[in-house]
């Protein structure tokens, strides 16, 4: 444990009583999640590295990784959807769609000449956004040639992309192409159908007919592994409203399901969150369960991808290899997140979402860094241990294979309290939530963040109106923005 916490700021020393951060969690239900960090403004202020700094500090930490995974962001997108909390530019950039592909390569060359990774193998490539669905294809292809010709791919690795359910519906030629460019996995979001909730969220131009479509385009083009993305937790979203996406969403025979319960934090409609509550939306995480099984899909508990794919995990190469192994990532794009073992950088465009900055760095073939953070190995786990639950478990295995610390070790109270609980159990080496546990996965979840994080929900009151706003405020306020909703914490998380 001494260990686990050299050199650490203060803040992080010393980790509070499981019982207290476990009701924080609860109580903050809409924050405490995956997302990690929280207020990282404040939380990470100590690890923040000058950017006079940042190239070799990033150089340092990616020294001797033999396993990575590659992620590349495309912003564009049709419609800027109302719940997004992605980093998506507005319409007046989107027509320098063939200008951005460019930088994007030659972000890859950069990194390529930056680290030393001659002999890393990639084990996962997502191609991810916003809509990568709304690039011409060429493009997609170039940069899929583009890592292939300059970094070793593990020859099982899925290539994935994501898409719309309206592009897939209305340009089947293109998901062709991805497909001879060997592209495996194709995702997209259905999210809800009830027309009147999809009004309400501003996805225009989706509707059943066009999922169905998407569907058929995707068979014909040959993709064999099909995801599709559903959403819960809106506020006004009844339990029959979210029974017939579900049905709808079934009936169109997806290899995958991904269920996404709606994270307000900074989104434009983040006013909505104190009226969506845990109960309900509990109720609509098992009735989701309840009609996925029984229509032959599986996960274990609390995992957010059901697949009847069996033996596969039902997500992408890049999200399995990051999510239940801990691998690190390289994520190249307007506001991409990249995870070295030591280190997370976030590049340009994750605050003011405006791809001049971007633009600018690799003009003059500096990395695109927008904020880098050297961190301690409580943040470093929390990390690692907070995206493990979107597989509803924390391999102990991989866990000690990154910090040579078992898990048990480097969280005694903690696994203690959820094991006494019944909130998790052991199966073989992972520590897995319980059906008990699920229901309470955001507390749960605190439990392994670093201290610092556990403080900042213990203190903070969900019930305080406008907290989120002010939150946003301050975000836009740094980003020197005033049109677009600033998600500079769900880009850092
Ligand atoms: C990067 S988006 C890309 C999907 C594609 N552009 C589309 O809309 O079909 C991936 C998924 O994240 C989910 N998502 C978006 N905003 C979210 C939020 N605020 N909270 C939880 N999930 C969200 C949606 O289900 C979405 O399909
Ligand atoms: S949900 Fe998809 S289409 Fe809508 S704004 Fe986000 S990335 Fe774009």
């Amino acid at each position: 444990v001494t260990r686990a916490l050299a050199g650490a700021a203060p803040d992080d020393e010393r980790r509070l009583p499981p019982e207290v951060v476990f009701a924080a969690g609860l109580r903050n239900h809409h924050v405490s999640n995956t997302a990690y960090p929280i207020a990282h403004q404040t939380t990470w202020k100590p690890y923040r590295v000058a950017r006079e700094r940042q190239e070799d500090v990033i150089a340092d930490s990616w020294r001797g990784v033999s396993d990575l995974c590659l992620y590349a962001h495309v912003p564009f997108c049709e419609v800027r959807c109302a719940f997004c909390e992605y980093t998506v530019v507005g319409r007046d950039e989107s027509a320098r769609d063939r200008e951005y592909m460019r930088l994007l390569l030659r972000e890859l060359e950069l990194y390529r000449d930056a680290l030393d990774l001659t002999g890393a193998t990639v084990q996962g490539f997502d191609i991810g956004g916003g809509t990568p669905g709304f690039v011409d294809a060429d493009l997609v292809a170039e940069l899929v040639e583009t890592v292939r010709a300059g970094w070793r791919i593990a020859p099982d690795v899925e290539l994935s992309i994501e898409t719309t359910p309206r592009l897939a519906a209305l340009q089947p030629a293109k998901l062709a192409a991805y497909r001879r460019c060997g592209i495996e996995r194709l995702s997209m979001g259905v999210q809800v159908v009830d027309p009147d909730l999809l009004r309400a969220l501003r996805r225009t131009g989706s509707s059943a007919s066009l999922n169905a479509r998407a569907v058929d385009s995707a068979r014909a083009a040959g993709f064999r592994s099909l995801n599709l993305d559903l959403m819960y937790g809106f506020a006004g979203q009844g339990l029959e409203s979210w029974r017939a996406t579900l049905e709808h969403a079934l009936a169109l025979e997806p290899d995958h399901v991904t269920l996404y319960r709606m994270r307000y934090k900074l989104t434009r409609i983040s006013h909505q969150a104190p009226s969506v509550r845990l109960d309900d939306v509990r109720e609509q995480a098992h009735l989701a369960k309840a009609i996925l099984a029984d229509r032959g899909y599986e996960a274990t508990t609390g995992k957010t991808t059901w697949t009847r794919a069996h033996g596969t995990t039902g997500t992408s190469s890049y999200l399995t290899r990051r999510v239940r192994d801990g691998m690190p990532y390289l994520g190249f794009g307007l506001g991409a997140q990249s995870f070295s073992p030591t280190t997370i950088a976030y590049n340009d465009g994750a605050a003011g979402k405006n791809l001049a900055p971007y633009e600018r760095s690799l003009v003059e073939r500096r990395l695109p860094v927008q904020d880098l953070y050297d961190l301690p190995l409580p943040h470093v786990m929390g990390k690692m241990a907070a995206v493990s639950f979107y597989f509803g478990e924390i391999d102990g295995g991989a866990f000690e294979r990154r910090f040579g610390l078992g898990l048990a070790d480097a969280f005694p109270h903690e696994v203690r309290f959820v094991l006494d609980r019944g909130l998790m159990a052991w199966a073989g080496e992972s520590l897995r939530l319980t059906p008990t546990g699920a229901d309470a996965s955001n507390g749960v979840i605190a439990l392994f963040f670093a201290p610092s994080i556990q403080r900042y929900l213990v203190e903070r009151d969900p019930d305080r109106a406008g907290d989120m706003t002010r939150a946003r405020r301050a975000a836009l306020a740094v980003a020197g923005e005033r049109e677009q909703p600033v998600a500079l914490e769900a880009a850092h998380a």
